[in-house]
């Protein structure tokens, strides 16, 4: 048995775990099972509320997996149920306090609330014992709700959830929603910025940078599972570097109109002012330290640079683009030299560019497009990662039709 002291030592080290997380889609996922661990769950659900509705957002549920293969995950519907007293999900966000009840089925005609059958006749499950929390943020707000279902004995016999985990789950349930709110706010900031590009470039930015960040992931996922990259930090650098790769040409937002929108070639003295979009973008990050803005800041930074050190910008100081002196013997940053998810952007932003039309060039046929990415494998491009875009080129392709230009 663990004492309540181990308890709270655990249950703030996990609160702090969750403040390193951005991305929200891998919050909810962290959230869940921890929570789940700590009070042996066997599935649980995390509502985000929208207005006046709560959505079903995340769920996990250890009697469903078992009966995947492995490496299959859990397919589910996302819903919205009213925030009411007609569910106890509603009920709890509605009051702001939680239930702990031992059977579902069992409600007395007293209470105020009711159990929701339409999830357990959907799916066949047997909910049995439910710990209902409202995910309040500093503010007293209701955010969310979390919700653990049938704790099991360490014979796998549900039981109802132990009173004295209440305190416990009440305190961790104020991180996560700190942590949530958070997380969401940083996924709209980023997609104010890419639409502060659209503006810009209306015609072609938003299709590109949402073909440029899944390509990269794709790379990403097909490079890091042949090097036997460990399966969480996949998942975790997954999201990090799409976010970051759809921000890839953030930077051009601070590029004159004549030059960005020019319809023929670019002339020298408008290339060299075109470069800066590299490190212009790349200070809008500079003064932030979690893993996602230093992501954001390496791939603006570093996706115009090449395998053969021939790139640009080169080793320069972000907040200015002064270069800086380097004894490296070519203009830009050299093979391992140049961060890994700027090499992966690269052949993704490349791959793209050369497939579709831009306003000083055509689009160029598939099969040229690939002879130019292979012929640039040890030139431009990291050669690994090439073998990574060839391996997972179906998927690639694919995701062109999911983002088509207008
Ligand atoms: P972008 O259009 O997103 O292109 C990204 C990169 O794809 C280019 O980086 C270049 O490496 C590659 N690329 C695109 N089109 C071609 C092509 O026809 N041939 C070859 N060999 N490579 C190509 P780069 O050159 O550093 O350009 C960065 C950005 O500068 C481009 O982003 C685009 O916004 C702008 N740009 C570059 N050249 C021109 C130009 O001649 N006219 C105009 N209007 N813009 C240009
Ligand atoms: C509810 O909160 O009443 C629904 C519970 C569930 O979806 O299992
Ligand atoms: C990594 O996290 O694997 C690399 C990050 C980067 O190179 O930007
Ligand atoms: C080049 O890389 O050759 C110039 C850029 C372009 O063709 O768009
Ligand atoms: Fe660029
Ligand atoms: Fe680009």
């Amino acid at each position: 048995m663990i004492d309540e002291k181990e308890k709270m030592r655990q249950i703030l080290s996990l609160g702090l775990e969750l403040a390193q997380v951005r991305d929200v889609d891998i919050l909810l996922e962290r959230i869940l099972s921890v929570a789940r661990a700590f009070v042996n769950a066997d599935a649980g659900s995390i509502y985000i509320r929208e207005g006046e509705t709560l959505k079903f957002s995340y769920t996990q549920n250890d009697t469903f997996q078992k009966q995947l293969a492995p490496g299959q995950k859990l397919i589910y519907s996302t819903f919205t149920v009213p925030i009411n007293n007609a569910s106890l999900a509603g009920y709890v966000a509605n009051t702001g306090t939680m239930l702990n009840i031992p059977d579902v089925y069992e409600l007395p005609d007293t209470v105020p609330y009711a159990f929701n059958r339409g999830y357990d006749e959907l799916t066949r499950y047997r909910t049995q014992s439910v710990l209902t929390f409202p995910l309040k943020n500093n503010r007293g707000a209701v955010i969310g709700v979390l919700q653990l279902i049938n704790a099991c004995d360490p014979a796998g016999t549900v039981v109802p959830f132990a009173p004295e985990d209440e305190p416990f789950i009440m305190h961790f349930a104020g991180n996560a929603a700190i942590a949530i709110e958070r997380a969401m706010m940083t996924r709209a900031m980023i997609l104010r910025m890419i639409s502060m590009a659209e503006l810009r470039d209306p015609k072609e930015t938003g299709a590109h940078v949402n073909r440029v960040a899944a390509y990269s992931i794709e790379i990403y996922e097909r490079w890091a599972r042949s090097r036997g990259v460990a399966e969480s930090e996949i998942t975790q650098n997954r999201d990090v570097l799409r976010m970051a790769a759809m921000l890839h040409d953030v930077g051009k937002v601070a590029i004159a109109d004549a030059i960005l929108k020019k319809p023929g070639r670019l002339d020298d003295a408008e290339y060299a002012v075109m470069k800066n979009h590299t490190w212009l973008g790349a200070r809008l990050f500079s003064d932030t330290f979690s893993d996602f803005d230093q992501a954001a800041a390496a791939v603006a930074l570093n996706h115009h640079e090449r395998w053969d050190g021939n790139g640009y910008p080169g080793h320069v100081n972000p907040l200015n683009g002064e270069v800086l002196a380097t004894g490296q013997g070519t203009p830009g940053k050299k093979g391992e030299e140049i961060p890994l998810f700027g090499r992966i952007v690269a052949i993704a932003d490349v791959y793209d560019a050369l497939s579709s039309r831009r306003a000083y060039k055509e689009s160029w046929d598939e099969g040229r497009v690939l002879e130019t990415l292979r012929q640039e494998a040890g030139r431009q491009f990291d050669p690994e990662l090439i073998e990574a875009f060839f391996a997972s080129f179906d998927t690639i392709r694919s995701i062109a039709d999911r983002y088509p230009s207008a």
